[in-house]
């Protein structure tokens, strides 16, 4: 935990990749933000900027996963980028099955443009 807490402390900015489990975040996902959140007045997520994607095999692409990962993180005063938000549905049918990576052309422009504007975003948040 201390080394995790210092990971996040040290980073410009936290990524976020989650899939949902039944319609929400997953267990271990929470767990761990919960803990780095302690003790709240030292917080290493306080106006830390996140950015969260995530993907299912289902068609809702962790829409409900990353919602609930930003109400969180809005508990513990960390920054998270509003938008673009990428939601990848059915993805295994997005992989290349020898390679394992995205190979559906639309997955990628949006990739780009979500990893472009993070990259961006103020460095006074940073
Ligand atoms: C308990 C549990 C619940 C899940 N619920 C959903 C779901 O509601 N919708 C969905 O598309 N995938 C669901 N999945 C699949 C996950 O989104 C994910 O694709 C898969 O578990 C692989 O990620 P992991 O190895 O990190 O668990 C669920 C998986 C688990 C283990």
């Amino acid at each position: 935990m201390v080394e995790f807490k210092e990971s996040i402390r040290k980073a410009d900015g936290v990524l976020i990749v989650t899939p949902e489990y039944n319609t929400g975040i997953p267990g271990v996902l929470k767990n761990a933000l919960d803990w780095a959140s302690r003790l709240p007045k030292d917080s290493v997520l306080i106006h830390k900027p996140f950015a969260i994607t995530g993907a299912t095999p289902g068609n809702g692409g962790t829409a409900q996963s990353q919602a609930q990962v930003r109400q969180t993180l809005l508990a513990m005063d960390a920054y998270t980028m509003p938008g673009p938000k990428v939601l990848i549905g059915r993805v295994h049918e997005k992989l290349n099955e020898t390679t394992g990576e995205f190979d559906d052309d639309r997955t990628l422009i949006y990739l780009d443009r979500f990893l472009e504007t993070f990259e961006r975003l103020d460095p006074d948040l940073r």
